[in-house]
């Protein structure tokens, strides 16, 4: 029987990805659902696990939940592993948030210096569970949505012997799906050549059936009605005549470089209020789990889609399902480059429109990119290699690199004050350093 590994099992996210996988029980018998946390989760693992097993009991789904604080068992052959851990929880991320802001540098979990420390914690813990991989389940994917996915996949593919690793995020599917509600047709009429990195991606082309339509919905989302983001990043319209003579379409998370100021407008705003995305997702989240306690509640409650995460289990689940059923669609993951995008390196992790097979992933050839944006993806892609060799190596020269050649951190100083600043702050969540 089919047998999946979740680690960090307890997250709230959970419920998301059980309706994932009840959807699709026709196609992904899962025979067996092992969610995993550790002992300071405990509570919130039998609380999410309780959920599961009524939601698929509902549901009528033959599918076992498991739930264990015993990772090795969890992995013991199973087919696939879903990632989904925060290192240090929701506090950590208030820190990443909060303590660049305090020196006026934009605060967020997977940009800038909030990004590097999310990456330093999770980095090493990654590399230990692909490593268990390797010996107790070789054969199975991993599939990552720990956060910042890109540098993540980044250090795996090129520090782990485990090299059967995906990293995956719903903004590409997010973005697919408002274009087509902008466009009042269904997804499948719509199709979108995407490419670049993590929460750097770009819709190269948009094509309706057979028509490339890029200047028109470049013209839509200029409009200040429409502000296609995602629940996490504040809704800023775009300045309609950038977006023409960009020419491709950026994701949400490109406020953060092109609308810089204005972003961080808004996020001294909410820091000065106590209500950063940390702040506002943990109440979100307490508020989640007294759901999720109550014993007549069997289904996915509709308040989780206040999260930025919504729709993350179709992206995880299709890629699963396209995988065990050697489906060849077409879907966005993050993957080693193999040439894709001509102007990264072969072994790098890039984003980018895959057709999924029974072997994995195939990225799809891409060619250069556009000259308006390769200088920054290129700045970005060597912010995640450096920040990933840091992560690995607790090299506090490299962190130091790594936050100076960001481009949300304008000078070498400042950068080194808050990386001093974060280093104190999450001491126990970095014991490379
Ligand atoms: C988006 C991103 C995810 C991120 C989430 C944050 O969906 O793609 O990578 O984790 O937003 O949402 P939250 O509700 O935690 O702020
Ligand atoms: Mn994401």
């Amino acid at each position: 029987g089919l047998k999946v590994a979740t680690i960090g099992g307890g997250s709230s996210y959970t419920p998301e990805l059980i309706e994932g996988f009840i959807k699709r029980y026709h196609e992904l018998p899962i025979r067996e659902l092992w969610l995993v946390d550790i002992e300071a989760g405990r509570e919130k693992l039998e609380i999410v696990g309780d959920l599961a097993r009524r939601m698929v009991e509902k549901a009528g789904v033959p599918m076992e939940i498991h739930f264990t604080m015993d990772r090795r068992k969890a992995l013991k052959d199973a087919s696939f592993v879903t990632t989904q851990m925060r290192v240090g929880l929701l506090d950590a991320r208030i820190k990443d948030e909060r303590i660049p802001l305090q020196m006026g540098l934009i605060g967020q979990e997977t940009n800038g210096a909030g990004g590097l420390f999310k990456a330093l914690r999770t980095i090493p813990v990654l590399l230990e569970i692909a490593e268990e991989m390797q010996e107790l389940c070789p054969e199975a994917w991993l599939i990552n949505f720990t956060n910042p996915a890109g540098m993540v996949t980044e250090a795996l593919l090129r520090y782990s012997s485990h090299k059967k690793v995906i990293g995956v995020c719903n903004v590409p599917f997010n973005m697919h799906l408002s274009i087509s509600k902008m466009l009042g047709v269904e997804m499948n009429r719509v199709h979108i050549d995407f490419a670049g990195l993590n929460h750097m991606v770009f819709g190269l082309h948009v094509y309706l059936d057979d028509q490339e339509i890029t200047n028109r919905v470049l013209e839509m989302l200029g409009d200040p009605e429409i502000q296609m983001t995602m629940k996490n990043v504040a809704p800023l319209p775009w300045n309609p005549r950038f977006l023409k003579s960009l020419g491709v379409v950026p994701c949400p998370y490109h406020r953060y470089y092109y609308k810089t100021s204005n972003i961080l407008n808004e996020e001294m705003e909410a820091f000065k209020s106590g209500k950063t995305r940390a702040e506002i997702v943990k109440k979100l989240e307490e508020g989640l789990f007294e759901l999720y306690k109550d014993k007549d509640l069997d289904v996915k409650p509709p308040q989780l889609e206040q999260r930025g995460g919504a729709y993350y289990s179709d992206a995880a689940c299709n890629v699963i399902s396209s995988i065990y059923n050697d489906k060849k669609d077409i879907q966005v993951l993050n993957v080693q480059n193999k040439g894709s995008i001509s102007d990264i390196e072969y072994d790098s992790a890039v984003e980018v429109s895959c057709i999924v097979t029974k072997n994995g992933p195939i990225p799809l050839t891409m060619g250069r990119l556009p000259i308006q944006i390769n200088g920054l993806v290129q700045q970005i892609k060597s912010f995640e290699r450096i920040g990933a060799e840091a992560a690995v190596a607790g090299s506090y020269d490299k962190a130091l690199l790594a936050l100076t050649i960001n481009p949300l951190i304008p000078s070498d100083d400042l950068a080194e004050k808050v990386l001093q600043e974060l280093l104190k702050a999450h001491k126990e969540y970095l014991p490379q350093f």
